[in-house]
Formats: C-alpha cells, structure tokens, sequence
C-alpha cells in the first residue's frame, strides 16, 4: 500500500462536523507533511459551498470535489475530505489506494458543533434529524473505503490525532 517514498499519505473522511479539518491539521503537524482541505481548496477556487450547490446543484459540487481529491493525492500528506465526497463512485475509487481513516461522532457529540451556517445540506427546521439521516445514508460508503475507524464522540482532537499519527506510522 505505501512504500518508503510515500509521504505519510493519509486520507479522512466522515460525516460533517466528526472533526476532520480539526484532527486532520494536528496529524498533519505531527507526521510533518501538508495538510490539503479538499473543501478549502474548492472554495479558493470557485467560491462559497452554498452558492455552488444553489446555482449550479450538487451533482457539479461532486465533480469539483472529486478532481480536488485527485489533486490532493498527487501532492499528498494528509487530505481532509468533504462529508459527501465518499457518495461518489469516481471519488470512491481514487481512495482506494491510500489508508483512510473514517472519523466518526455521535449526533449526541455532534449537537453543539453543527449550529452555524455553511452547509447546504444541513438548512433545515431540524438539523440534527438531517444530520443523522444523512449519515446513516452514507454509513456503508464510509465503512467501505475506511482502512481504519477512530470515535471522535468523547476524546480531545489531539489524543484522536495522536493515535491517529501511530496508526499510519504502523502502515508504512
Ligand atoms: C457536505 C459536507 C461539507 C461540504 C459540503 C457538503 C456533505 O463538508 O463538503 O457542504 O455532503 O456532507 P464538511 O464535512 O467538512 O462539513
């Protein structure tokens, strides 16, 4: 899977709010590689998330992201993904060569960390209830390119990211 030139290459993925941009700029510190947010990236390139999914819809998000994430893997380090980027197939599939990390929460965790603007999907009367259907939606897709799965329901964002850095340091 990896070999001596890799650049501790890591991908996160999980639903919105599991803590992905957090934990994954701590590995990034730690392993001593970039850090690449794939949202980030789209945003830098072709404006606001809500914007792009309001005048031009989800499925053009989906291939902005997924050429963001081929992007990302040919520099490499550790690449912080979207919470729908694993609902597509080519997207999907340029994981599968690389150690993902699914990072999940609790909607009890999660509560808190979801209020604010910012993500489309989540614009609703009930956003936890959205939330927690959107994820069981994608559950299987997650645990179908996840090489390994960390809780980030109860656990400071450094003590996920430092078990996190001795996974990947053990793959190598
Ligand atoms: C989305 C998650 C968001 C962002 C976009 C769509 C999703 O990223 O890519 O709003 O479909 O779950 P975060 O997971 O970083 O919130």
């Amino acid at each position: 899977m990896t070999n001596s030139t890799d650049p501790l290459t890591l991908v996160l993925v999980g639903p919105m709010a599991a803590g992905k941009t957090s934990v994954g700029r701590r590995v990034a510190r730690r392993l001593g590689v970039p850090f690449i947010d794939t949202d980030k990236r789209i945003v830098a390139a072709h404006g606001q998330i809500p914007v792009i999914f309001a005048e031009y819809g989800e499925g053009h998000f989906r291939e902005l992201e997924r050429l963001a994430v081929a992007d990302a893997l040919a520099e490499g380090g550790v690449i912080s993904l979207g919470g729908g980027a694993v609902t597509d197939a080519g997207t999907r599939a340029l994981l599968g060569a690389h150690p993902v990390v699914f990072l999940t929460v609790s909607p009890e965790a999660v509560a808190d960390r979801i209020r604010g603007a910012g993500r489309p999907l989540l614009e609703s009367e009930d956003p936890l209830e959205r939330w927690t259907s959107i994820f069981e939606a994608r559950r299987d897709w997650y645990e179908e390119v996840a090489t390994a799965t960390f809780d980030t329901s109860r656990r400071p964002m450094q003590k996920i990211a430092d078990e996190i850095v001795t996974w990947r340091r053990e793959q190598r």
